[in-house]
């Protein structure tokens, strides 16, 4: 059985990733940025009998993995499996979105995942062996308006991932990107809170709020048929079982069919896909938000 680290355990996908592994019988360090949201993994742990031990990370503070990891180690001997899932989304027209929201995207989807699995490599090299999961996106295939550090973010885990992948083959270290379509869970609850469309931060007088409300309201429609994360976290189990010759692991047939429509198409028809999925061409035209979009 293995031992595994995920990051960012307090809800959706990590948690989910936690259950499986858990009920894989493998041994489960749950990481979360406070363990005042362990309640439901412990309680889990408890009723079913798993291994899955919380404990504390902020995936922003690099200074702290080294300590953390040889506590892994030390109580369990080795460190087979890191997901690195933790992450945030600020939605907005670029022009809206300031200097520290797009850093924090950056900090938290693409240094801290990078940082921890450097920090983590020493240990499987010396395993002479591992499997480093990254949680990418859509994307980090595909940019859509609105979502430009997002994007920017999971692009450059998509890339240095690619990149990464065969400096460690030689120590039977492996490496999976996971690319997921729509799933219910918290992370789109900082960008529309309640029953808002945006953050009373959002700038009131920004030029781009017709056009991010209509994106707003789109993916509110979307939500109730948003895939279940237990799907993320079976696949999860899967990935880390499997020979590593797999790169990239789409979740859904939604982003089966993204990843093939991007990637067998040229920029035109690449465009011509992303404006229909984004549903803007009217704000390329300079025109209003479709009457149907309330
Ligand atoms: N949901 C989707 O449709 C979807 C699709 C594609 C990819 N993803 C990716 O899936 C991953 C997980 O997101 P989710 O959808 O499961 O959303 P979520 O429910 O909001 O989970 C995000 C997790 O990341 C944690 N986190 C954020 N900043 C952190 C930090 N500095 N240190 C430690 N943990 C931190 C959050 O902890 P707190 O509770 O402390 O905030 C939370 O546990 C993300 O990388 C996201 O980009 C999601």
């Amino acid at each position: 059985m293995s031992v595994v680290l995920i990051t960012g355990c307090s809800s959706g996908f990590g948690a989910a990733a936690a259950r499986a592994f858990g009920r894989n019988g493998d041994t489960v360090y749950a990481s979360m940025r406070t363990l005042r949201k362990a309640g439901d993994l412990q309680a889990l742990a408890r009723s079913e009998s798993l291994d899955i031990r919380p404990l504390e990370l902020d995936v922003t503070q690099p200074a702290s993995f080294s300590a953390l990891l040889e506590r892994i180690v030390k109580e369990s001997g080795r460190i087979d499996v890191l997901v690195n899932n933790a992450g945030v989304l600020r939605a907005g027209a670029f022009e809206d979105l300031d200097e520290a929201a797009l850093r924090e995207v950056m900090e938290t989807n693409f240094f801290a995942p990078f940082l921890l699995a450097r920090a983590v490599l020493p240990h499987m090299r010396r395993q002479r062996g591992g499997y480093i999961i990254m949680i990418s996106s859509l994307s980090g295939i595909a940019g859509l308006p609105g979502d430009v550090a997002y994007t920017a973010s999971k692009f450059a885990v998509e890339g240095a991932t690619e990149a990464l992948r065969h400096e460690i083959d030689r120590w039977n270290i492996k490496l999976a990107l996971v690319q997921a379509g729509l799933y219910a869970t918290g992370i789109f609850a900082s960008s529309m809170p309640g029953q808002e469309l945006l953050p009373d931060s959002y700038p009131a007088g920004s030029p781009y709020r017709g056009f991010v409300e209509h994106r707003q309201r789109e993916l509110r429609k979307r939500l109730p048929q948003a895939f279940s994360p237990d799907i993320i976290g079976n696949l999860l189990v899967r990935i880390s079982k499997s020979d590593g010759a797999q790169l990239r692991w789409p979740a859904d047939d939604i982003s089966k069919k993204v990843l093939a429509t991007m990637w067998a198409q040229d920029d035109a028809a690449r465009d011509q896909f992303l404006r229909g999925v984004s549903g803007t061409p009217w704000w390329s035209a300079g025109g209003e938000p479709p009457a149907d979009s309330g």
